[in-house]
């Protein structure tokens, strides 16, 4: 019997993908929890108990260690800079982190940015050696340029419709975003058997997944 395995699981968008993905690797994740707004749900088939985290808290529980592997974006993780492993590439929830303004936007001495991406925002301004002033918002980024809070957002772009709808534009790609399955620095020893059972079931459902996907 191998030891119980408690995953910090972003609620919402990227739930009901992982959700599938555990399902396509074998794993009885009930259908009902997609639904439910149960906060702990408990998957004895599966020998693993789900936390259902707000997104940008995933990596901070798996830090803790008060759950030992997560699911989360690669976003968060590089805003959040926990102490973590990086698992695996689950290859869900894609999409890419850019840089958006409006058409007609001009260089100006000392830009205002607005994001929910400070630290990703700092950082890439910083590494391109221009001078900015980040501007912390929380959702509905793409208000900030139209309404002359900023003059550029840093943001995800997953359809594009988002800007398209509200004529922006994307001037530049910063990265690419896939989820990740994180592990708890002492829960990785401790449960390795688990972890490493999981990650194994895992990688064929990723790769005939993403097959999938480019066809
Ligand atoms: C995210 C992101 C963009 C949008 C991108 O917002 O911040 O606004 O999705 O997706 P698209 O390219 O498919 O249009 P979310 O829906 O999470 O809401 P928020 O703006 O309140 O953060």
């Amino acid at each position: 019997m191998q030891e119980l395995l408690k995953v910090a699981m972003p609620k919402g968008r990227i739930y009901k993908q992982a959700s599938k993905l555990f399902r396509e690797a074998g794993l009885a994740i009930p259908d009902d929890a997609d639904d439910s707004r149960k906060l702990i749900i408990q998957v004895p088939e599966a020998n693993m108990e789900f936390i259902m985290a707000k997104p940008v808290d995933v990596p901070t529980y798996v830090e803790y260690g008060v759950a030992d592997i997560g699911v989360v974006g690669k976003d968060v993780l590089m805003e959040e800079n926990r102490d973590v492993y990086e698992l695996l590439d689950l290859g869900i929830a894609r999409c890419r982190m850019s840089v958006i303004a409006l058409p007609d936007w001009q260089p100006v001495i000392n830009p205002r940015v607005a994001t929910k991406y400070p630290n990703v925002a700092s950082q890439y301004f910083r590494e391109q050696g221009q001078q900015v002033e980040v501007i912390k918002l929380n959702g509905s980024i793409e208000l900030a340029p139209m309404i002359g809070l900023a003059d550029r957002i840093v943001d995800m772009v997953e359809t594009g419709s988002t800007i398209r709808e509200n004529g922006l534009k994307e001037y530049e790609q910063i990265f690419s975003i896939t989820s990740r399955l994180i592990a708890n620095r002492v829960s990785y020893r401790m449960k390795n058997n688990a972890i490493q059972a999981l990650c194994d079931r895992l990688q064929p459902a990723i790769a005939a997944a993403t097959a999938g996907a480019g066809k």
